[in-house]
């Protein structure tokens, strides 16, 4: 394990008493730097990681209680343990040197056993300070983390393994450099019999390595409290308990060299904090607990908003497949349409969540046709101009089914305005262009290729290459006036898929 020498500051304008010091103190190991005035030494305190200053209270220009004024009301500083070197007669002087802060006192002259056991016991109490400290830093910062995840939540976009990525990220090169941080940091979850899927996150390194592996799922510790996750430490492998060996076992084949480690584990959490520079304690056990309770939450988070996406996209196709109950649609119909649109968007460049939204949205265009009477639905031959119109208010029909809640806007416009046609010759409104929504545009050119390729009263089935011709140049229904230019060329480019997403969804 490699750790930095503790650096003590000895501040004495008598360079005897200085050297003296250094003799008593360089045989323990530590770095030692000296300053020979008040000035010199608050300059080397902002510079480096000083670990404990020992002060002479007479000097010239600024006496020794001014600098330790100094740095107990430097937000920086404070937390450096300060000795002052007094003679054992100046009872006052003891008495300023509390008030202006000091932790200690070592007399004049020197006694090497006192002045050896006085900076070994500071030490020890700055490093459980900036432990404490550290773990304090950590877990507000993953408490920061998690509001600012519930305050930028966003159902339809929420990304678990991003959002798990970027936190541990922060929280590992935030913690670069510090003693008391993991160099790595592990997250299992469980995915179904014994199987759990593996990250490893590493310093600086991304992405983590992801793998898949199997070891035993459930609780491993049957006394841990309900609302707490487990939580086992060791500096050592040899520390593992055998609930916990073979999940650390694994994560040493990736790691490699395991020097300590903290876990904590959840039914379905695996959470596991690896090689810290200093030993491990309860401290990093409480941090790698507040790590996991807020893995747990983003991972139910997660879970949760996957739950409600599949229930909405389960609903949108039940409604639609409603809508189709009495249309002379060969079955898919809506499936094929909304495939198709996620097609020409992607082909069109627009972000896959949207081309996702999309391929949903698209299923309900003609939601409506549940007013429309099964028999003129189902006529077969020429329809009435009375029939027509009917037909016809399936667009504003179909609205008025979505209504209008926000999370269903796409699926309003397109039904909509799935019958407008880019020269203005469509229904219900005969808008022309760019004032037809996007969404709209694109599923018209959707839905009239399916139309083509399936036998309607007025028409036999076409195959791919007759449905692309006809979208293309047009006959005596169709025109390629009636679709988006720029998306009749994306159709162009990509219709073999049209080919094969027709060609899977058929029956
Ligand atoms: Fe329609
Ligand atoms: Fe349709």
């Amino acid at each position: 394990m490699v750790t930095r020498p503790k650096k003590i500051l000895c501040v004495d304008d008598d360079v005897l008493n200085i050297r003296l010091l250094e003799g008593i103190l360089a045989g323990e190991g530590y770095g030692i730097m000296s300053a020979r005035d008040g000035e010199t030494a608050l300059r080397i305190l902002e510079e480096g990681d000083i670990d404990l200053v020992l002060l002479d209270v007479v000097m010239p220009s600024m006496d020794g209680f001014e600098v330790c004024r100094r740095i107990k009301n430097d937000e920086r500083l404070r937390h450096i343990p300060v000795v002052m070197l007094t003679a054992l007669t100046a009872r006052t002087d003891r008495i300023m040197g509390i008030r202006a802060g000091a932790e200690d006192f070592i007399h004049k002259p020197f006694y090497e056993e006192e002045v050896l056991a006085r900076v070994r016991m500071l030490l020890k109490m700055k490093e459980l300070n900036d432990r404490l400290t550290g773990a304090y830093d950590t877990i507000t910062h993953i408490l920061a983390y998690g509001k600012k995840t519930m305050e930028e939540f966003n159902p339809l976009h929420f990304n678990f393994s991003a959002t798990l990525e970027a936190m541990i990220g922060s929280l590992l090169n935030r913690s670069c450099g510090s003693r008391s941080a993991p160099r790595a940091i592990f997250i299992g979850t469980h995915q179904s019999k014994n199987r759990w899927s593996c990250r490893l996150y590493r310093e600086r390194t991304a992405p983590p390595d992801a793998w898949v592996q199997s070891f035993p799922a459930g609780a491993i510790d049957s006394v841990a409290p309900s609302d707490t996750l487990p939580v086992y430490y060791g500096n050592s492998l040899s520390d593992a308990s055998s609930e916990i060996s073979a999940t650390l076992e694994a994560i040493g084949e990736k790691m490699g060299e395991i020097r300590n480690f903290v876990l904590s584990r959840g039914d379905d959490l695996c959470v596991c904090a690896l090689n810290y520079d200093n030993m491990v304690s309860s401290f990093e056990a409480s941090v790698l607990n507040s790590l996991a309770v807020q893995v747990l939450f983003l991972n139910n988070l997660s879970r949760q908003t996957r739950e409600t996406g599949e229930a909405f996209a389960y609903t949108i196709h039940a409604l639609a497949r409603a809508a189709e109950l009495h249309d002379q649609n060969t079955g898919n119909h809506t499936i094929r349409v909304g495939e198709y649109c996620a097609a020409l968007a992607r082909g069109l460049g627009i972000p896959e969540h949207q081309a996702e939204a999309l391929r949903q949205h698209a299923q309900l265009h003609d939601v409506g046709k549940i007013y429309v009477p099964a028999h003129i639905l189902r006529k077969q031959g020429e329809l009435s101009r009375d029939e027509h119109s009917y037909i016809e208010q399936h667009p504003v029909l179909g609205a008025q089914i979505i209504g209008g809640h926000p999370r269903f806007a796409m699926a309003k416009s397109i039904a909509l305005h799935h019958h407008e046609h880019w020269d203005g010759s469509g229904y219900p409104f005969r808008i022309k262009g760019e004032a037809i929504p996007l969404d709209a545009r694109i599923t018209a050119i959707a839905d009239v290729y399916d139309a083509l390729r399936n036998q309607r009263s007025y028409k036999s089935a076409f195959d791919h290459d007759t449905a692309c011709r006809i979208i293309m140049e047009g006959n005596e229904r169709t025109s390629p006036e009636h679709f988006d230019p720029v998306l009749l060329q994306v159709f162009n480019k990509i219709s073999p898929q049209f080919a094969e997403i027709y060609e899977k969804l058929h029956n």
